[in-house]
């Protein structure tokens, strides 16, 4: 079994999509060891996504995802990781293939609906960031 980490982004909570991509998420197998909704201020959002900082589109980023709630989740699956993405799409949703959360529910490479970790030290990183120990049921 693995875990990782995933967040229905404020654009898709904020349209009333939560609810289909969470049944989506149960009806592929997975486990959700770890569930809430939470409103990030800029500066949390900014440490979740440290590592691209120096990057342009970091303020539109961190902007972004601090202008409403979401909900950040652990899920557990065999490859969990890798099962997610798959399940989510390409970043950009207008790249995304048809069927996934991206392509269905994702309306620019900013606004793309839902993150989940891209490999075992970022899924550890973001799970602790977000979840106490306590928190994974
Ligand atoms: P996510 O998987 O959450 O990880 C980092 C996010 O940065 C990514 O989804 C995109 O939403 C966002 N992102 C990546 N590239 C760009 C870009 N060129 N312009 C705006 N946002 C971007």
């Amino acid at each position: 079994m693995e875990q990782t980490f995933a967040v229905i982004k404020p654009d898709a909570f904020a349209a009333g999509h939560a609810g289909k991509i969470l049944a989506r998420i149960y009806e592929a197998g997975f486990s959700v060891v770890g569930l809430k909704k939470i409103w990030l201020s800029e500066t949390q959002a900014g440490g979740f996504y440290h590592v691209h900082q120096d990057k342009p589109f970091f303020s539109d980023l961190t902007s972004f995802m601090s202008s409403g709630p979401c909900l950040v989740m652990v899920l557990e699956a065999p490859d969990a990781i890798l099962k997610w993405r798959e399940m989510m799409g390409a970043t950009d949703p207008a790249a995304a293939a048809a069927g996934t959360l991206r392509k269905d529910f994702g309306t620019s490479i900013g606004r793309n609906a839902t993150h989940g970790s891209d490999a075992a030290e970022t899924a550890a990183f973001e799970i602790n960031y977000f979840f106490a120990g306590l928190e994974l049921i």
